[in-house]
């Protein structure tokens, strides 16, 4: 299975979105991550549906949205019509996750479910095959630019073993405080999804970044 980067663009430059946009399409990224928070669920607010609805026209990327949000059943329609293809909703989230995947399946959407470094594997063992993908994060969810934590990689391992065990198509994506140094070592844990912000969108250098971690990742994709 190849491996992806899906850039995070709460660490893009608002004033230059539209151009690093560009350089992202120029290098063959297919996703951008867009965080979501509510400011209860995490403590930091970030990007609501007007932005991602504003964002549509711009590009055929994927998106790909993260609801760092308190009960998130509330605005899954709101988020697929405003131009989500992947839904992902944190299960610490939901007091009716099982609900809340069906109704992001009954979107149309694809559907993700999100685990914060504290939460075992073990809350998704009746859900994996109705999934598109599980988030594991590596950072507590709120801001960018924080230290991965480097036990996840044991919890992505597990995961994997299950994906595989099950025979599930789930994708395995890993969101917090990958870099050059790093991503490799959650690639061979068995991350194939790669949630990239503060150390890809950085003025100016961005197009370096990105096929710098491009190059790293060559060798997975052969
Ligand atoms: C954190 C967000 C991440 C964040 C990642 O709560 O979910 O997607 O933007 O940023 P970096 O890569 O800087 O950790
Ligand atoms: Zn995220």
């Amino acid at each position: 299975m190849s491996v992806v980067l899906s850039p995070s663009l709460l660490a893009a430059d608002m004033g230059y979105l539209a151009q690093e946009i560009q350089i992202l399409e120029e290098n063959n990224i297919t996703a951008l991550h867009i965080d979501v928070m509510d400011g209860n669920f995490v403590p930091n607010i970030a990007f609501g549906p007007d932005q991602i609805k504003m964002l549509r026209p711009l590009t055929k990327m994927k998106f790909d949205t993260h609801l760092m949000v308190m009960n998130p059943e509330r605005y899954i329609q709101t988020f697929a019509d405003a131009g989500a293809d992947l839904i992902t909703v944190h299960a610490e989230a939901c007091i009716h996750l099982h609900k809340t995947i069906q109704m992001v399946r009954s979107s149309g959407k694809q559907v993700g479910v999100a685990l914060n470094p504290a939460t075992p594997l073990e809350v998704l063992d009746y859900m994996y095959d109705l999934l598109d993908l599980v988030l594991i994060m590596t950072v507590n969810p709120g801001y960018g630019g924080q230290k991965h934590i480097v036990a996840m990689q044991e919890k992505i391992a597990q995961l994997l073993a299950t994906k595989q065990s099950g025979r599930y198509g789930f994708e395995i994506q890993v969101d917090g405080g990958i870099n050059a140094e790093n991503i490799q070592d959650v690639v061979k844990a068995g991350a194939h999804n790669i949630v990239v912000g503060s150390s890809l969108f950085q003025k100016g250098k961005t197009r370096d970044n990105v096929q710098a971690l491009a190059a790293i990742l060559e060798k997975y994709n052969n």
